[in-house]
């Protein structure tokens, strides 16, 4: 198929007789320019100008959920979906989700089933299932988290549908999943108060591991507004408060400062190297780092509000597995960091820059704060270039090289 221009006409054209007709707000919509449009789909035969019509209508009912299926679609569906343009095709299709087309819905049922058919073709037909609403998809996702090549996308799937046997379900495997297949799951588990009661009672059976649950997805249970699932978010997770005033308003300045526009012209390279001089003590990226903050690698790191929340005001949420504690030894020293092992007879304790065994006999006091080990200030101490160039690094998909030369300079 040839390269199309970035909007031709008979898109225009489509696009402008759809959106002359009233808008979705008007109490009967007046869908006859629509209709008028998929009569001429119908008649045509050129696959660029069939193309173009159904990029035209699909842009001009954008957002629509009341659209009714014009009379003349059956027809025009059966002729489009045997198009030769792959493209027509797809588009053909989810036009005809939008209008609830039974034909096309019940055609993608059997392929998101078909074990033969490409898992490619598999994944999306079910997006295109979730997006347009399809109804009793579970029972069908359930059987899906069997296979592992769609394991992830029926995860992600069933956070749309309430079905009582799906925490019990992803709880089941958990231990079988891959680490990101974890986080999908993670995902849906938090996704409504049903499914996270589920969750947090599999916290606390040890099912699943404390430390799996992000300060993100503790934000998101807290943000459920759930009276249970807020209690036992606490107990079984950790310290969670809302950002005090002042951090929010923080926040919200430093959003104003890095636009999607500014964070374009960042240096990742450079980023990196601003990471690691300010966070790679704690935290791990790509494999490289510290054990003291949790591996950042597979957490929200491509979400501005996240990263600027946990940077700006670390001690809102703060998992038990990193709460801080003070020692205070028999000769006087205080100790600050994370306790990682206690036996009868010594205290194993993790400070930011050492790993420090004490006898019991020379623990004075211990007092367990609720404040994290991950300090205030880190980005205040930085130019806004160096956080711009940090934002933009946390975000990437992939290591990037250090700038040239930087072994030499990066050292603390
Ligand atoms: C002295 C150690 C330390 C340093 C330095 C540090 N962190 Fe942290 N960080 C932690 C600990 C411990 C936690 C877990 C407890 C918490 O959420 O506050 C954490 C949590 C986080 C989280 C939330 C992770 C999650 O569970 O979802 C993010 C994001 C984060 N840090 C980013 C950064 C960035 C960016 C820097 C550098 C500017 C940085 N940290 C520097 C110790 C550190």
């Amino acid at each position: 198929m040839p390269r199309r221009g970035f909007i031709t006409g008979s898109y225009l054209f489509a696009l402008a007789i759809v959106c002359a007709a009233p808008t979705a707000r008007a109490a009967e919509a007046d869908d006859s320019g629509i209709a008028e449009l998929v009569k001429l789909l119908a008649s045509v035969d050129d696959a660029d100008f069939q193309f173009d019509l159904l990029k035209g209508i699909l842009e001009g009912i954008k957002g629509r959920r009341d659209l009714k299926m014009p009379r003349a679609w059956p027809a025009a569906y059966t002729k489009l979906s045997k198009s030769s343009s792959a493209e027509v095709r797809s588009q053909a299709r989810v036009l005809a989700l939008a209008f609830g087309d039974p034909a096309a819905l019940a055609e993608l049922r059997k392929v998101l089933v078909d074990k033969a058919a490409k898992p490619d073709a598999r994944r999306s037909a079910l997006a295109s299932l979730v997006q347009s609403g399809a109804k009793d998809l579970a029972p069908a996702l359930h059987k899906l988290l069997d296979e592992p090549d769609m394991r992830s996308a029926a995860l992600r799937a069933l956070a749309s549908y309430p079905h009582k046997a799906t925490p019990g379900l992803i709880v089941g495997r958990y231990s079988i999943l891959s680490t990101s297949e974890k986080q999908d799951a993670i995902g849906t588990l938090a996704s409504r108060p049903s499914f996270a009661l589920a969750l947090l009672a599999a916290v606390e059976q040890k099912k699943i591991p404390a430390k799996d649950i992000s300060a993100f997805t503790a934000r998101q249970l807290l943000a459920l507004g759930d009276e249970q699932v807020s209690g036992k978010l606490a107990k079984v997770w950790g310290t969670i408060r809302k950002s005090s005033d002042e951090a929010t308003k923080l926040i919200a300045q430093y959003k104003k400062v890095y636009t999607p526009k500014f964070l374009k012209s960042a240096d990742t390279s450079h980023g990196r190297l601003v990471f690691k001089k300010t966070c790679s003590q704690c935290h791990t990226l790509y494999g490289d780092g510290g054990k003291i903050g949790p591996d950042l690698t597979g957490s929200n790191r491509k979400n501005l509000d996240y990263v600027l929340q946990n940077a700006l005001d670390p001690s809102a949420a703060v998992g038990n597995a990193y709460q801080m504690t003070t020692i205070i030894t028999t000769a006087g020293r205080v100790i600050s960091g994370i306790v990682q092992e206690r036996t009868g007879s010594a205290l194993t304790i993790q400070t930011a820059n050492e790993r420090v065994v004490l006898s019991l006999d020379d623990v004075e006091a211990t007092k367990l704060s609720t404040v994290s080990m991950m300090p205030d200030g880190l980005l205040q101490k930085l130019t806004k270039e160096e956080v711009r160039d940090l934002l933009v690094y946390l975000a990437t998909s992939d290591q990037v090289p250090l700038p040239e030369g930087a072994d030499e300079q990066s050292g603390r």
